[in-house]
């Protein structure tokens, strides 16, 4: 099991419920896309699973341990990787650098702080960055990228990281549909080929029945369904972000059949 959740409640600081009630769990290997309009939870649903929030109530497992802390808690971390939509880059700090930190919670110590000054694999962090069609950019500063180059600096490093549970929050919500697609595209190649779990937001819906298997609508910090792709309907997409009711009529077709191009 990558995760489970059971009954899991976040309330932030100023008393606002996030979560509220979510049991979800995954297997090692699985593709998730959760779905959902703004303010829904899924950001505060990855942040407990990448366990840089921790829950008012209920259980979190997460590759089948419950969330330690200190020591232990740094060692699964380094186990879990997080794509943000907005990059958290040292603006000064150089492509190669960026990338290579994906590794720093897995090197020794002293590996990490010389690969600060002198990159320690080079080779590797342009081999990342040219999945994302980033080659050229090893040495640039991160202050020199348009945003769509940031957010993808922020994927590389990821990659680079290779974790077991690959987390993204809205991680192409700066590049255009072609490189949308491609990109969404890679991090579930990267997942399937490793047997990595990688949970992804999305707000370009048609993307999400297009490269993942497992859609996740949340809606008011709740499951408001866990489906296969193929069982995602345009009532249920209404309900979701308007929230209509459904129609529960012999007309409402998956949407997926509404879709011109291939499984990713
Ligand atoms: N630090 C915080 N303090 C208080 N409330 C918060 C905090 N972060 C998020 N919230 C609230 O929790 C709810 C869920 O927010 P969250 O960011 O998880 O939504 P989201 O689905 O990711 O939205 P979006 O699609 O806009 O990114 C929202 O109502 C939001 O206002
Ligand atoms: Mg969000």
């Amino acid at each position: 099991m990558a995760f489970a959740l059971e009954g899991v409640g976040l309330r932030y600081a100023n008393g606002h419920a996030g979560l509220s009630d979510i049991t979800l769990s995954a297997r090692q290997g699985e593709c998730l896309a959760l779905v959902g309009p703004s303010g829904a939870g899924k950001s505060s649903l990855l942040g407990v699973l990448g366990s840089a929030l921790v829950p008012t109530s209920g259980q979190v497992r997460l590759l089948c341990e419950t969330v330690p802390s200190g020591r232990a808690l740094r060692q699964l971390r380094s186990r879990i990787g997080m794509v943000h939509q907005a990059p958290p880059l040292p603006a000064r700090q150089r492509v190669v650098t960026s990338v290579l930190a994906g590794k720093l919670g897995q090197w020794p110590w002293w590996k990490s702080l010389l690969s600060l000054a002198y990159p320690q694999d080079m080779a590797g962090a342009q081999q990342t960055l040219a999945r994302l069609e980033l080659a050229d950019k090893l040495f640039s500063r991160c202050d020199q990228l348009s945003g769509g180059q940031l957010q993808r600096v922020g994927i590389a490093r990821t990659l680079y990281q290779a974790p077991e549970l690959l987390l993204a929050d809205e991680p192409v919500s700066a590049l255009d549909p072609t490189l949308a697609l491609a990109t969404v595209q890679l991090l579930v190649d990267d997942a399937r080929a490793r047997q990595a779990t990688l949970v992804t937001s999305l707000h370009a819906v048609d993307l999400a029945l297009r490269c993942f298997d497992r859609i996740v609508g949340v809606r008011e910090g709740r499951i408001a369904f866990d489906l296969p792709a193929a069982e995602v309907t345009q009532p249920l997409l209404q309900q979701l972000y308007a929230g209509e009711s459904p129609q529960a009529t012999p007309a409402a077709q998956p949407i997926q059949a509404t879709i011109q191009v291939g499984h990713c």
